[in-house]
């Protein structure tokens, strides 16, 4: 889609496949709902790309992007660590919206910006070739054969994500169920654009060090499941 294409842009709204709503907030993060949450959030313009970077004080050159980021551990980990990159969050369960606004209050972190919408309206708003690194981590896996059209992971968003990401940048992809990787690597070998950087087993068995567990993780090998750790280069552009 190039930008004239990008105008009229019609919400996916009938794709969003979760829930949005769960427990009533807690009074701190109703609090941080009502203060902080308008200081971060974003929307996506009706026409035209986003300005990305423009989002954040000092225009970062990096940028980098997590689908479905739950609770947040993973983006605020990785915010703390990065504090020169901007994060991008898209995310529609407002309790984990609300538990990364408390992250963010706790630990001061200047460099993400959310939109709680559908992770697909955002990559299709992105310009071309602006995300240096994307996540998508344990996304929900919808195991029954009928619902496999839901899952995040798939041939149109992997086509979004090699338009949206630079040369040389990184995918990494994760999941707990057996099927949804085996789907998950298909799809991305079959993708042009992207390259496998595993070498050995250990090299998707193992989690980077550099790469902050989350909370399905945490369940997942609670639950006695192995996660697969993927990793992509999107290839020069
Ligand atoms: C199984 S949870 C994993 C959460 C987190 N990444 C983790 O590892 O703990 C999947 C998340 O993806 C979110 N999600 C599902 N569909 C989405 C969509 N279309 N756009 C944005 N987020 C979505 C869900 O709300 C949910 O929080």
């Amino acid at each position: 889609m190039d930008d004239s294409e990008a105008d009229n842009r019609a919400p996916p709204r009938r794709m969003i496949h979760g829930r949005r709503r769960g427990r009533k907030l807690k009074p701190l993060h109703a609090r941080l709902w009502a203060q902080l949450l308008p200081r971060v959030r974003f929307a996506v313009p009706a026409s035209g790309r986003l300005d990305a970077s423009g989002l954040f004080s000092g225009h970062p050159q990096r940028l980098w992007l997590e689908i479905g980021f739950g609770a947040g551990e993973h983006l605020a980990d990785q915010a703390e660590a990065h504090p020169e990159i901007g994060m991008l969050g898209v995310e529609i369960f407002e309790n984990g919206v609300a538990k990364l606004l408390g992250a963010i209050a706790r630990r001061d972190l200047g460099n993400i910006r959310l939109l709680l919408d559908d992770a697909r309206l955002l990559l299709s708003a992105l310009p071309d070739a602006s995300i240096d690194r994307a996540f998508i981590l344990f996304p929900d896996p919808w195991p029954k054969e009928r619902h496999h059209k839901r899952r995040m992971v798939s041939p149109a968003t992997l086509r979004e994500l090699a338009r949206v990401m630079r040369g040389e940048a990184e995918l990494r992809l994760a999941t707990d169920d057996a099927d949804y990787s085996r789907a998950m690597l298909a799809t991305a070998l079959e993708a042009p654009e992207f390259e496998w950087l595993a070498r050995r087993p250990s090299d998707w068995r193992s989690r980077p060090a550099d790469w902050p567990p989350t909370r399905y993780e945490q369940k997942a090998i609670e639950a006695g499941r192995a996660p697969a750790f993927l990793r992509f280069r999107r290839r020069p552009r």
